[in-house]
């Protein structure tokens, strides 16, 4: 039987193995999918087991892994590299290889919305963010993005980091407390994920604005505060749902081949 695993820590809430066995069983293949919680020092010890277990075919790595993972790996996709963030594993020839599937995952829910993507508001600078600037500017190579974080020296750092692709025009890095006007609002922190937690901003200029898309990459709870004070402005609302669930799909064709499904029973399981 092939092994898959999804690192992290905490793991407990993760829903990948839900998705990932349900799909190996609907594709009949013999394979199992489990979740394991680390510490950054078991990382090492990790990798070489995937590396020596014949058994093992893959994993996928979650919060905060997915940059500490990369010293360990032997090679990176470009995604990968431009965004510092591995979220998925494979072996290809023996080697260890490194994907970022959540900044393509981010990039497709955008397709509909292209239009709209004259301007993005960035919120946060963690792990994530480099994905979600990679998938804005495969729509646009030069528009306008807006950087805000809470920690204005971290948004400052990771733009200094990001490649020259990923700059544009520049990226224009915000105080906090600054919201300017644009059409795509991405909250790309972990506020929210505790329900009523709210990101202290003020979204008032947005009132009545049936244009602009605010956007969680949360998708439990399904509506955060963030989501829900922008319904009650006739803003446009989208949750992390189908990203999640876009970047479980893209893995699981990495280590398969199939290009699965995103079927009733896979939405059951995150609803
Ligand atoms: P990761 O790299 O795992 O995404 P992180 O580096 O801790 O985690 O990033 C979390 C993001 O959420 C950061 O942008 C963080 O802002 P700071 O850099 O100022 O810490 C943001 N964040 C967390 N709690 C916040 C809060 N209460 N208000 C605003 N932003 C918050």
């Amino acid at each position: 039987m092939n092994r898959y695993f999804v690192i992290g820590n905490p793991i407990a809430h993760s829903l990948s193995p839900l998705i990932h066995n349900y799909w190996f069983k609907k594709y009949k293949f013999n394979s199992k999918y489990e979740k394991k919680n680390l510490e950054t020092n078991d990382l090492n010890n990790f990798v070489q087991e995937i590396r020596n277990n014949k058994m093992i075919k893959g994993a996928n790595v979650t919060v905060p892994f997915k940059n500490k993972i990369i010293p360990f790996l032997d090679g990176l996709s470009s995604i990968s590299e431009e965004t510092f963030s591995v979220n998925t594993i494979i072996k290809e020839n023996e080697k260890l290889i490194g994907h970022n599937t959540d900044a393509t995952a981010f990039h497709k829910t955008l397709e509909n919305v292209s239009k709209l993507t004259i301007s993005t508001l960035i919120i946060g600078a963690g792990g994530v963010t480099p994905s979600i600037i990679w998938g804005i500017r495969q729509l646009n190579p030069k528009n306008k993005i807006y950087l805000l974080n809470r920690t204005k020296e971290k948004a400052v750092e990771l733009v200094k980091k990001l490649p020259s692709s990923a700059i544009g025009n520049g990226i224009e890095v915000l105080d906090w407390g600054e919201v300017p006007h644009a059409k795509l609002v991405v909250n790309t922190t972990s506020v929210g994920l505790n329900q009523n937690e709210i990101i202290q901003l003020d979204f008032r200029k947005y009132q009545n604005n049936k244009d602009c898309m605010f956007y969680d990459l949360i998708y439990n709870p399904r509506e955060t505060k963030f989501l829900s004070d922008a319904k009650g402005r006739d803003n446009r609302i989208r949750n992390g749902k189908m990203m999640f669930l876009i970047q479980a799909k893209q893995a699981f064709n990495l280590w398969t081949n199939i290009d699965a499904e995103i079927d009733e029973e896979v939405h059951k399981i995150v609803d």
